[in-house]
């Protein structure tokens, strides 16, 4: 991996530096039903909250100059969630793409990308997901995936069939890696909320991935959670089974 440096200045104008800073990190934006149980409120209510720390985390990303950052976002699970739910996930995803696509500030130099099936998803937010893709294409910040309807397994699943249907008989890793969604190997999976499991998140892609968890709920996870867990992954030794 290579070495990548950032400078920058906390709130309390401490310089602070990272030596090595993952080329790909992937959150998993977990704890926001929890969030708004304690606060009695509906689980929406915590999945909004969750979209303001997204867009807060992908812009500090982008600002410590993160190459990639994939954001699990809607899992091919979450449509057995309630329909209430999964509407107002749909409409969050909907009320960004309209942000971003208004006000191109919101994604910053940012390029916007998805992985996950696009089946099932409504024609209206995909056509804003096509348009966020082309409109920040030319971006040079960092690569934002969202993963949406994304699944793990179905990822790998549907890079094997697609080899099978060009007559493949004997598969290689670079077969595999070639026919998933171009995602690059990830460095660092942080998962607030205290679960500690992967949930079918990058499951290829995280052969040689660092974890990061922490107990807070992602609605609360703030800029100085992100850099706790960068300044983790300093000290971390990769062996990469060498
Ligand atoms: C898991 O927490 C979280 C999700 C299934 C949804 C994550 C989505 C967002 C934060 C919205 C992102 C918005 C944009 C615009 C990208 P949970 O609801 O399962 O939490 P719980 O385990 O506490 O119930």
């Amino acid at each position: 991996m290579g070495i990548y440096m950032a400078l920058f200045n906390n709130k309390n104008s401490e310089k602070q530096e990272f030596d090595v800073l993952p080329k790909h990190i992937g959150i998993i934006m977990d704890g926001n039903g929890r969030w708004a149980k304690k606060r009695a409120l509906p689980r929406s209510a915590g999945h909004k909250a969750g979209a303001n720390v997204f867009r807060t985390i992908s812009k500090e990303c982008e600002r410590l100059g993160i190459e990639y950052v994939t954001f699990y976002a809607f899992s091919t699970e979450n449509w057995k969630r309630p329909k209430e739910e999964v509407d107002a996930l749909m409409s969050l995803f909907m009320d960004y793409l309209l942000e971003a696509k208004s006000d191109m500030t919101q994604a910053g130099n940012s390029r916007i990308k998805f992985i996950g099936e696009r089946e099932g998803i409504s024609q209206e937010l995909l056509n804003l997901m096509d348009e966020a893709e082309e409109e920040t294409a030319s971006h040079t910040g960092t690569t934002v995936y969202l993963a949406i309807n994304y699944g793990g397994r179905q990822e790998i699943v549907s890079a094997v069939n697609k080899l099978i249907s060009e007559g493949k008989t004997e598969i290689t890793e670079d077969d595999i890696s070639n026919g998933i969604y171009t995602v690059p190997d990830c460095d660092l999976i942080i998962r607030p909320s205290g679960e500690q499991r992967l949930s079918n998140f990058l499951l290829w892609q995280a052969a040689y991935s660092e974890f990061w968890y922490s107990d807070v709920l992602w609605p609360d996870f703030k800029i100085s959670d992100l850099h706790k867990a960068l300044r983790e992954f300093e000290k971390r030794n990769r062996r990469f089974g060498g």
